[in-house]
C-alpha cells in the first residue's frame, strides 16, 4: 500500500514546536487579536428557565455610555439555523422569538466601546417574563422522550435466553451528573465584516464548521468567511459546535459596522458551549461459573435540550466490548429546559463505561473471579458487531504489561485486607476499547528551493500537540530535518479539516499529510523522469527513499540528489502536491478499523473516619496505533487520567431544580482535582503500526480517560466492601 519507505514507528518525544511561542505570549489565541475600531459585546441571559419573554426595556441600556446598539428578539433579523454536521443539528439560532427554553438563554446582546460599558449595560436590561414550570430531571416523567436518537441501539443473539443460561447475574442501576467541560481559554469570537466577507477568530476545534455555519446563518458565500483559530485555549468538545454567542457576534459587528468581540464570562461557560449531560444507567451481565459472559443488557437515558441534537450513545460501549453471544444495548433521552449539552471529554463513553466496567468488576466478584482473569477470558477477537477480524488490537498486551508494571499479582482477593495505618487501601482497575472514528481530511505540501517544507491543514491544535506530530511527521515523510518544516494550520482557507474531536484528528490528518507528502516525491520524480542529469531519471516512487533532503534509490544509496538541485535544475521556485484521506472501509478492507484500546490500574486509599479518597497510584496501559511522539502522546494520556479523576472525584454541575439555575457556575464552586489530587502516572504504550491506514496511527486522546471512574470505584470496593453507582464520589458514599 505504501509507495516509499516509512519507518514502523517515529515515536521520538521532541518538545513541542509550538512551545517558544505559547512560552513567550507570542501565540495568538482568539482573545488576543484586535483591530482598529474593535468594540465589545456583552450578553444577558434569561433568568428563567421556560416560559415567554412578556417585555424588554433596552432603553436605559440603550442610554449608558459607549453604548453602540442593543439587540433583542425585536430588533434581530431573521436567521437561518446551521447546517446539520456530523455532531447533528446545529444549535437554535438566537434571538428568533419571545420563548425561552434554558435558564441563561441569550435574550440580548449589548455592544459599547469598552468590554466594560458594554457589561454595565446589559446589566441595564430590564427583562419581565411570563414564566413556566421548567422541565429539569432527567426521570421526570412529562418530559418528551427520544427514541433511539442515533439509530445505534444494538440487539444480537437472544438476550433473555443467555441469562437463563447464566449462573451468575448482576444488575445494578448507576448515575452520573452534569458535567462542564470548561477549558481554561474564556471562548472568544471577534468578527470583522468588509462588505459581504467575515473574518472570524473563534475558540473552535473545528474552522470549517464555523466557516460553512456562518455562510448558511447570515447567507453569505462560503468563501467569504474566513475563520482563524492558530491558537484555541483549550476545548474538551466545548469548542466543536457553532454556539449562538459565535452568531451574535458576527451578527453584532454587521449592525454596527465595526468589528466586535466578544468574551465569554466563566459563568456563561456553564450554559453557552455546552456539557456532558447527566445519565441514568441500567445495566445486567450474566455469565457462567467458568466466568464466560454470556448476556449483557445495557439501557441508558440522558438529558437533552428542547429542540437541539446531542450524540451520546452511552450504552454502546457494551455492544463492542467484550466476546458475548447475546447483548442488548439502548438509548433514550428525555427533553429538558437545560442548555445544550454536547461532546464532552469522550462523550457516552465516558459515562457508559462507568457502569459497564463497574459491573463487570462486580460479577468477577461474584463469581469469585480475579477481575483481571475475567476480562483476559472475554477479551474480543474480532469486533463484536462487525464480526471482522481487529486491524490491530493490543487489549490482552495492554492487560498482562499495565498488570506487570502495577504489580497486579499482589492484589488480595478479599475487600478491605488492605491497610495502611488509618488508610484503607484498594486495588482496582478498568478496561477501555475506544471506537474509532475517521472522517475525510486534505492537507497540501509544498517544498521550497531552500530546500525547506511547508505543510498545512485547517485544522486545530487544542494543546494535544497537533503542530508538533505534523511537523515531525512530514520531516520523516519528506527526510527533512525538523527545523526544515513548517506545519500550519487554523485557518479555513487552507485544505479542509475535520474537527479536532473524537480523537480522530490525528489520524485523518496523519494520513491526508501521508498522501500529499508521497504525492509531492512523486512530483519530484515526474520533474525528472526523462532528466539526463539525474541520478532519479525513471525511478518510481518505490524505487526511492527520503533522507537528508534528498531522495535516494533504494538499492543504491549513493545514487539520488536533492530536492533544491531538482528545483533550482528545472527553473522552479517551488512544488506542491494535495493530499486527503477517506475513512478506511471495513468490508473492503476485511478488518474492522480499530479504535484505542487501554487498561486502567489504580490504587487508591480512603480514610473511612473522614470519608477523604485520594487516588495514589494510576498506570494506563494503551493501544493508540503507532504513536507519532511519545512525549506528546504521553502528556495526552496523562490529562486524560486527570479529566478521569475529575469526573471520578470532582465534577458535578448543580442545577437549581425549581429555577433551572446553575449553582456552582464559577471555579471556585465547581470542584477540580489540583495537583495534591492526581498522583504520579505511569503510561505504558502497548502494540504498534495499525494496518488500517498509511499512517497507521488511531488516537491518544478520549482512551486516556475513559475507564479511570470506573477503576477508582473498583478500588473503593475492594478497600472497603463498597459498591459505588454514583458520580461523583463523595464523601457521604464513604463514611
Ligand atoms: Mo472531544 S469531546 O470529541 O473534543
Amino acid at each position: 500500500m505504501t509507495t516509499f519507505q516509512t519507518p514502523a514507528s517515529l515515536g521520538a518525544g521532541i518538545d513541542r514546536v509550538d512551545a517558544p511561542l505559547k512560552t513567550t505570549g507570542t501565540a495568538h489565541y482568539p482573545n488576543d487579536f484586535s483591530y482598529p475600531g474593535l468594540v465589545h459585546a456583552a450578553l444577558v441571559g434569561s433568568t428563567i428557565a421556560a416560559g415567554r419573554i412578556r417585555a424588554i426595556d433596552a432603553s436605559a441600556a440603550q442610554a449608558a455610555p459607549g453604548v453602540l446598539t442593543v439587540i433583542t428578539y425585536l430588533t434581530a433579523p431573521r436567521l437561518e439555523r446551521g447546517p446539520v454536521s456530523l455532531l447533528g443539528k446545529s444549535p437554535p439560532a438566537p434571538l428568533q422569538d419571545d420563548r425561552i427554553l434554558h435558564h441563561g438563554q441569550h435574550v440580548a446582546v449589548v455592544v459599547a466601546d469598552t468590554p466594560e460599558r458594554a457589561r454595565y449595560a446589559a446589566s441595564l436590561v430590564r427583562v419581565t417574563y411570563e414564566t413556566a414550570e421548567p422541565l429539569l430531571d432527567v426521570r421526570d416523567p412529562r418530559a418528551e422522550t427520544v427514541e433511539n436518537p442515533w439509530g445505534l441501539d444494538t440487539r444480537r443473539g437472544d438476550p433473555d435466553a443467555g441469562f437463563e443460561q447464566a449462573d451468575a447475574v448482576v444488575e445494578g442501576e448507576y448515575t452520573t451528573p452534569d458535567n462542564t467541560n470548561n477549558p481554561l481559554g474564556l471562548m472568544t469570537t471577534i468578527a470583522s465584516w468588509h462588505g459581504d466577507s467575515v473574518t472570524i477568530h473563534d475558540s473552535t476545534q473545528w474552522p470549517y464548521n464555523v466557516r460553512t455555519s456562518i455562510a448558511r446563518i447570515f447567507g453569505v458565500p462560503e468563501s467569504g468567511v474566513r475563520v482563524l483559530a492558530p491558537f484555541v485555549g483549550g476545548g474538551f468538545g466545548a469548542g466543536l459546535r457553532v454556539w449562538p454567542h459565535t452568531v451574535l457576534a458576527v451578527l453584532a459587528a454587521r449592525e454596527v459596522k465595526h468589528p466586535v468581540k466578544l468574551v465569554l464570562t466563566r459563568p456563561q461557560m456553564f450554559t453557552s458551549v455546552g456539557h456532558r449531560p447527566d445519565s441514568v444507567q441500567h445495566i445486567r451481565i450474566g455469565a457462567t461459573s467458568a466466568g464466560d459472559l454470556v448476556a449483557i443488557e445495557h439501557h441508558g437515558l440522558s438529558s437533552v435540550a428542547m429542540e437541539d441534537d446531542d450524540y451520546e450513545p452511552v450504552s454502546l460501549c457494551s455492544a463492542v466490548s467484550y466476546a458475548c453471544p447475546n447483548v442488548v444495548t439502548r438509548d433514550r433521552q428525555a427533553r429538558l429546559n437545560i442548555p445544550c449539552p454536547g461532546s464532552m471529554r469522550a462523550p457516552a463513553e465516558a459515562q457508559g463505561n462507568f457502569a459497564l466496567e463497574s459491573a463487570i468488576d462486580e460479577l468477577a466478584h461474584t463469581l469469585g473471579m480475579d477481575p483481571l482473569d475475567l476480562r483476559l477470558r472475554n477479551i474480543a477477537d474480532t469486533h463484536p458487531v462487525l464480526g471482522l477480524p481487529w486491524s490491530s488490537n493490543a487489549l490482552r498486551e495492554c492487560y498482562t504489561e499495565g498488570a506487570a508494571r502495577f504489580g497486579w499479582s499482589r492484589r488480595p482477593p478479599g475487600t478491605g485486607s488492605l491497610r495502611d495505618g488509618r488508610w484503607l487501601v484498594g486495588l482496582g482497575m478498568a478496561s477501555v476499547s475506544y471506537p474509532f472514528f475517521q472522517v475525510p481530511c486534505q492537507a497540501r505540501a509544498s517544498l521550497r528551493r531552500d530546500g525547506s517544507a511547508y505543510v498545512r491543514s485547517a485544522a486545530t491544535d487544542i494543546g494535544t500537540g497537533t503542530y508538533t506530530v505534523m511537523t515531525q511527521l512530514a520531516a520523516e515523510l519528506l527526510g527533512l530535518d525538523i527545523a526544515k518544516v513548517r506545519f500550519d494550520l487554523g485557518d479555513s482557507d487552507m485544505p479542509y479539516a475535520p474537527m479536532a474531536g473524537g480523537s480522530g484528528l490525528t489520524g485523518a490528518l496523519a494520513n491526508a499529510v501521508h498522501a500529499a507528502c508521497r504525492t509531492l516525491v512523486a512530483e519530484f520524480l515526474d520533474v525528472v523522469r526523462d532528466d539526463d542529469a539525474s541520478p532519479l531519471r525513471g525511478a518510481r516512487p518505490d524505487d526511492v527513499t527520503a533522507a537528508d533532503g534528498r531522495l535516494r534509490l533504494i538499492g543504491d544509496p549513493g545514487a539520488g540528489e536533492s530536492y533544491a538541485d531538482i528545483l533550482a535544475r528545472h527553473g522552479l521556485e517551488e512544488l506542491s502536491a494535495d493530499g486527503r484521506s477517506t475513512p478506511p472501509d471495513a468490508r473492503r478492507l476485511g478488518m474492522a478499523a480499530a479504535g484505542a484500546f487501554g487498561a486502567k490500574f489504580v490504587e487508591v486509599r480512603i480514610d473511612p473516619q473522614l470519608g477523604l479518597l485520594r487516588v495514589t497510584r494510576v498506570v494506563s496501559a494503551i493501544d493508540g496505533g503507532r504513536v507519532l511522539n511519545e512525549k506528546t502522546a504521553t502528556s495526552q494520556i496523562v490529562g486524560g487520567t486527570v479529566g478521569g479523576i475529575s469526573q471520578a472525584l470532582f465534577e458535578e454541575t448543580v442545577t437549581d431544580a425549581v429555577t433551572g439555575r446553575i449553582a456552582n457556575a464559577t471555579f471556585g464552586d465547581y470542584l477540580m482535582p489540583v495537583n495534591a489530587d492526581v498522583p504520579d502516572v505511569e503510561v505504558v504504550f502497548c502494540g504498534g503500526s495499525d494496518r488500517a491506514t498509511d499512517a497507521s496511527t488511531k488516537g491518544v486522546g478520549e482512551v486516556g480517560l475513559v475507564g479511570l471512574a470506573a477503576a477508582i470505584g473498583n478500588a473503593v470496593h475492594h478497600a472497603t466492601g463498597r459498591r459505588l453507582r454514583s458520580l461523583p464520589f463523595t464523601i457521604d458514599q464513604l463514611m
